[in-house]
């Protein structure tokens, strides 16, 4: 369907580059002449985002991403196939050009740029808000206190309408006191597999029921950079196959399959650390549905007894062969987090702290709290983000001219 457009620009590019270029450019050509008269009104109806290419432009320019080796998804989808050809000829890197052209709205036929803007937002990008995220927190109730406060005074605070807390037990004082939406999974509080997917499945079916565009599941020692957060999901489309977040290892997981077959057969896998917090865009949630929703969860992570992030991995890379979009943008308490440059810090989706087996593996930030004050370095970060938060110590005012 881009066709429409794509098509004069690659023309005028590719001209006395090749033989082949030339050649092209005649077929897009001819193409052209023949898809215009007909099909000008109802192609441009349907010219809205295409999930996949989407996707992978983006990507290529923003964060630090990087495929997993098992990219297989895209064939049969011309322009991907143009876009990450790995010929590095002059006539595949003008295509790139002009598909990153297209993606931003930024080229120069205005007029039919302007009716995509219209149906499908600037550049086909989702008009996102915060209010648009559903944010589920992990958490257990003897963390209520010394973890979940910290968080509600900090980021929830900024976000508590679409976050909630997935707890297993009560705590109406709590909630009433802050407003925090807390849910009482019912789960075990036992650390084990089978309460951990437990609390994965009841927060799969509230974020169904919630109708919001994008699934974003932390734990209780995360803290959200929610313009960050915001800023990357808007990159992609809620109707895109998206599934976003940092890889726990540095190669695929490898387990026995045992949904398709009977467990003779083996799935390699990445899946995303839920330490660190993932996304899930709202139509990759609902194709996960006979897996994962009412139940069907925890019985998908009882077949493979792998924990409930690799469950979700699982799900989306070996069930539906969605790949994860690699990020190094969310973090966990395993990493070095002394080791963020301070200057990035505040341009992360999630932070995280080390907790009492490592008190000093924290963000390297200054701020308006020592050390002392604020371990975690959360106050620092959300003082920085958000100054005018009536806890942070006022900037000292400024000499007069
Ligand atoms: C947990 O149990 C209570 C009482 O039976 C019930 O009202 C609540 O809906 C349950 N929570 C979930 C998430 O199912």
């Amino acid at each position: 369907m881009h066709l429409l457009r794509r098509p004069a620009r690659m023309h005028i590019a590719s001209v006395g580059l090749s033989k082949v270029g030339f050649l092209f450019s005649l077929l897009f050509c001819g193409l052209l002449l023949l898809l215009i008269p007909a099909f000008q009104p109802t192609a441009r109806q349907v010219d809205l985002p295409q999930p996949r290419p989407q996707v992978r432009t983006s990507a290529s320019n923003s964060q630090q991403i990087s495929g997993p080796p098992t990219v297989s998804d895209s064939a049969g989808d011309p322009d991907t196939g143009l876009n990450i050809s790995s010929g590095g000829t002059n006539d595949t890197l003008e295509t790139e050009l002009f598909e990153n052209d297209d993606y931003r709205g930024t080229s120069s036929d205005t007029d039919s740029n302007a009716e995509v803007q219209e149906l499908a937002g600037p550049g086909a990008r989702d008009l996102l808000e915060l209010k648009d995220i559903f944010i589920a927190v992990k958490t257990t109730r003897k963390y209520h206190k010394s973890r979940l406060e910290l968080l509600i005074q900090t980021w929830i605070s900024r976000a508590k309408e679409q976050t909630y807390l997935f707890s297993d037990g009560d705590d109406k004082e709590l909630q009433r006191r802050t407003g925090a939406n807390i849910i009482n999974t019912n789960c075990s509080a036992a650390h084990t597999r089978q309460a951990l997917c437990c609390k994965m499945s009841v927060e799969y079916d509230k974020f169904i029921e919630s109708q919001k565009k994008w699934f974003c599941h932390v734990d209780d020692d995360n803290y959200v950079i929610l313009p960050s957060l915001l800023q990357l999901l808007s990159s992609y489309h809620h109707s895109q196959d998206v599934y976003l977040g940092r890889p726990s290892l540095d190669h695929p997981i490898e387990a026995a399959e045992r949904v398709k077959s009977n467990g003779l057969v083996s799935v390699k896998f990445w899946f995303a650390t839920g330490g660190a917090g993932f996304c899930i865009s709202r139509g990759l949630a609902l194709k996960m549905s006979p897996w994962a929703s009412l139940g069907n969860f925890i019985s998908t992570a009882e077949k493979i007894r792998l924990p409930d992030d690799c469950t979700i991995g699982y799900i989306i890379e070996a069930l539906l062969e969605v790949s994860l979009i690699h990020t190094h943008l969310f973090h966990s308490h395993l990493e070095n987090l002394q080791k963020l440059p301070t200057d990035s810090v505040l341009e992360q989706v999630t932070l995280s702290y080390g907790g009492y087996e490592n008190r000093r593996n924290v963000v390297s930030i200054a701020g308006g709290f020592s050390l002392l004050e604020d371990p975690t370095r959360f106050k620092t970060v959300h003082c920085l983000l958000y100054p005018d938060t009536d806890w942070c110590p006022k900037p000292k005012p400024h000499s007069r001219k």
